[in-house]
């Protein structure tokens, strides 16, 4: 894949460029409440995601990630700490920030066409030619204008989780909250949708925030690669990611600096790699 805009993609502007928006959070604490009684699960933590900025979320397994995510997308409630959309106080799902789940098959309505389940949180509030015009975007943007009148029973676990990503394209975010959107996705599937992630958002300038298991995915998506550990967890590395783009799935994993990444990633997360 190289980043060249290919032929029949939809002509999108450069929706969020430098200056719009970010989202951020400072000395955040985050106290749940579990059978145990109140744990802290994350604390101290300072992220600010800037304009277009593709950043991933690493960490073990029950380490804060997810909670991380919906506090930054105003799903839960911080306990103390600032949560900052455009420089505002998050209480509640600010605007233009919009979460992709992991779990498709339970987001899309089985009820509703491709087209429809797309248009989902557009149809409200806009004019229907503004509605259509951003539904047939953005599923030119995921490839997916053939199986517009589809259901989505009919269709393949990665055209499912592009119909989600889709749906929330449609909105024109300037942030885009994903919790290991790939994660139940074969190797080939998910390579394809990396690409295409990664040329849309070349094309809108929407950032992302992007969690992961998956360490080669992380350096290979993102700008910068944030690393949670400890318990309760807080930032414990944070790596810039200057590959240059567009990136390719032969080419850039082949050069020294994408490897001495990932070797640092890895070791971050308590496993010793081969370099
Ligand atoms: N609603 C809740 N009430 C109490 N504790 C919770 C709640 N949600 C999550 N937790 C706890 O917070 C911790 C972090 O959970 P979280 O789902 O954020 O982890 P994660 O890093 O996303 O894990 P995974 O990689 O397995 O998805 C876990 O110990 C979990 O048990
Ligand atoms: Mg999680």
């Amino acid at each position: 894949m190289t980043g060249a805009r290919p032929t029949g993609t939809a002509e999108v502007p450069t929706l969020h460029g430098p200056g719009s928006p970010s989202l951020e959070c400072r000395d955040l604490l985050v106290r749940l409440t579990g059978a145990t009684g109140a744990v802290d699960i994350l604390k101290g933590v300072d992220l600010t995601i800037a304009a277009g900025e593709f950043v991933s979320v690493l960490g073990a397994s029950g380490t804060g990630k997810t909670t991380l995510l919906r506090v930054l997308g105003g799903l839960t409630p911080s306990t103390d700490g600032a949560v900052l959309a455009g420089g505002v106080p998050v209480s509640g799902p600010p605007d233009g920030v919009v979460t992709v789940f992991q779990d498709y098959t339970n987001s899309l309505l089985p009820w509703r066409t491709v087209r429809r389940n797309v248009a989902l949180g557009v149809e409200d509030g806009l004019s229907k030619e503004e509605c259509t015009r951003r539904v047939d975007d953005a599923l030119e943007m995921v490839g997916l204008t053939a199986s517009a009148q589809e259901y989505p029973f009919r269709l393949s676990g990665g055209m499912q989780q592009r119909v989600q990503i889709a749906r929330a394209l449609a909105m024109r975010p300037s942030v885009l909250l994903m919790d290991e959107p790939f994660g139940a996705l074969d190797a080939m599937t998910k390579a394809s949708l990396q690409d295409q992630l990664q040329r849309v958002q070349s094309l809108t300038g929407t950032a992302v925030v992007f969690v992961t298991h998956d360490v080669e995915e992380a350096v290979y998506l993102s700008d910068r690669v944030v690393v949670l550990s400890g318990r309760p967890a807080g930032i414990g590395l944070t790596l810039d990611v200057d590959l240059p783009r567009p990136r390719d799935q032969i080419g850039t994993k082949e050069t020294p600096e994408y490897l001495d990444l990932r070797h640092r990633v890895y070791a971050a997360l308590g496993h010793e790699v081969a370099r």
